[in-house]
């Protein structure tokens, strides 16, 4: 196989969550250990790997679009092949399989969420022989960890301890591509944290579509809590998670939101809906208050915690009503940071057969109140840290000014500050300054790095 894939190039395309990037990264690892380049641009890649996403409707029309550009666009000079390779992977990948095929006849590859590992032979299948190549798994056999992967950034990695999901929210197609929750055992992500830390790494993210669940398949109890534990133990700098449903966080996990060393200041906690009927409708299997009391608990273990949430706008059968309930239970929690959703139909789910008449314009308008309201409330909540001294953790140069650094505060928000003398923003990336707040701005803070190294060490009550 190796002589297949040396002197050529690929390039990834990533949408959809934290999952989806996570695969990639293992992709870019399996074909740059097969000799393999890759590159940034569609022009440079002999072949090109898309990782979809189907969450909403939006994901799916804009694979076609990319699939369709690449249609006309010639080969790299270089090349060795004689067309360039199209793959499509992710959850479009595994919910379509051959439908894809007939749809856009110039794909060579289809591959779903249970086989990355089958996608070298895949395209060595594409160049030798051509013709299609599909392949969609079922489900995975085992927790998938024996593949290597390239991380994006050297300091921070992702780290999968479910795959999966068993909730049925009604609205949401995940369960249906990425098969039933299963967890990895707790040594193996002991000793890949391990290894993340001797590597030099400074931020692990706990990866699952409900990380408090971990452990029940495997252990006929949930052990998020002992995981923590475990993981701040290996001496980590810093620690996050993701996905939390509500009705499975438990009091030892917002325990840890005041104890834990490595365990940052900030939590996404999906709400969907303030609505009891809605969130009935949805499948949740949560209250408002019960929602609002968690809020309440891990503001007491863990004053200043950041927070954010999801919501849908334009669930089937929502009235005005409901959606004030949504929009006062973001008055009330005070996120930091919302992500909002029109609601978007997904065939097979329950939710898809329910009846759907609210007109669009009544929707959208919610919609665009709800994001004025965001605005202003993660505008609000950001005002605490003006004047505050914080730890950044560097991530590079600012998009727009290299000689801006941009970084991350314990509880997530972006920070702007300008590079020292005699330093710059590469060279800075990956570590820790301290940073003096002088705006805090909507979507991110910005301020001046404070020289002295012991003035603005980040400690956990900084955060209050
Ligand atoms: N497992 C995670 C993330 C799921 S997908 C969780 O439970 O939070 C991310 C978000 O997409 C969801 O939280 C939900 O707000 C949104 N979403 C999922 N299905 C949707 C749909 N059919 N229409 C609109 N938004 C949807
Ligand atoms: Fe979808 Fe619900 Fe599972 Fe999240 S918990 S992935 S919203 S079914
Ligand atoms: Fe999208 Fe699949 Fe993630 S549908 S949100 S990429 S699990």
């Amino acid at each position: 196989m190796h002589h297949t894939f040396s002197h050529t190039t690929f390039c990834i395309r990533t949408f959809g969550c934290q999952m989806n990037k996570h695969d990639s990264e293992r992709i870019a690892g399996m074909l740059e250990g097969l000799g393999a380049l890759q590159v940034d641009t569609y022009d440079e890649a002999d072949m090109v790997v898309f990782m979809t996403c189907c969450v909403r409707e939006a994901a799916d029309v804009r694979l076609l679009g990319q699939v369709a550009s690449l249609k006309n666009l010639p080969l790299p000079k270089s090349s060795k092949l004689d067309h360039r390779i199209i793959a499509v992977g992710g959850c479009i990948g595994q919910r379509d399989g051959e439908k894809l095929v007939r749809e856009l006849p110039h794909l060579d590859v289809v591959f779903g969420t249970h086989n990355l590992a089958s996608l070298p032979r895949l395209i060595e299948s594409a160049i030798e022989a051509g013709g299609h190549h599909v392949e969609v798994l079922d489900s995975a056999e085992t927790f998938p960890t024996d593949l290597p992967s390239v991380r994006e950034h050297s300091w921070a990695a992702w780290l999968p301890i479910t795959i999966g999901c068993n909730n049925f929210c009604s609205y949401c197609i995940v369960p249906y591509v990425r098969g039933r929750e299963k967890s990895r055992p707790l040594e193996d992500v002991i000793a890949d944290a391990r290894t993340y830390v001797a590597a030099g790494v400074k931020e692990i993210t706990l990866l699952g579509q409900n990380v408090n669940s971990y452990g029940r398949d495997l252990y006929g109890e949930p052990r998020f809590a002992d995981l923590l534990d475990e993981v701040d133990a290996t001496g980590i700098a810093r620690l996050r998670f993701a996905t939390s449903h509500p009705k499975d966080l438990t009091d030892g996990v917002i325990e840890r939101f005041g104890t834990l060393r490595s365990l940052m200041p900030a939590l996404h906690l999906p709400v969907q809906s303030g609505s009891d009927r809605i969130l009935e409708a949805m499948n949740r299997r949560y209250t408002r208050d019960h929602y609002l009391g968690l809020i309440e608990k891990l503001r007491e273990a863990c004053p200043g915690i950041a927070l954010s949430s999801d919501i849908i706008v334009g669930f089937p059968g929502e009235t005005e009503k409901d959606f004030e309930a949504t929009y006062s239970l973001v008055e009330e929690v005070g996120y930091n940071q919302v992500f909002t959703f029109i609601y978007s139909k997904r065939e097979g789910t329950p939710a898809a057969s329910m009846v759907d008449d609210s007109p669009h314009e009544v929707i959208q308008e919610r919609f665009d109140r709800l994001v004025d309201l965001v605005q202003e409330k993660a505008w609000q909540s950001n005002q605490v840290d003006a004047g505050k001294t914080i730890e950044v953790l560097v991530e590079g140069a600012s998009k727009r000014d290299r000689s801006v650094l941009s970084g991350k505060s314990p509880k997530n928000q972006t920070v702007h500050a300008r590079v020292p003398e005699g330093s710059s923003a590469d060279e800075l990336a990956g570590t820790f300054v301290s940073v003096k707040v002088e705006e805090a701005r909507t979507w991110y803070l910005s301020g001046s790095v404070i020289e002295d190294e012991d003035a603005g060490r980040m400690l956990k009550s900084d955060a209050e």
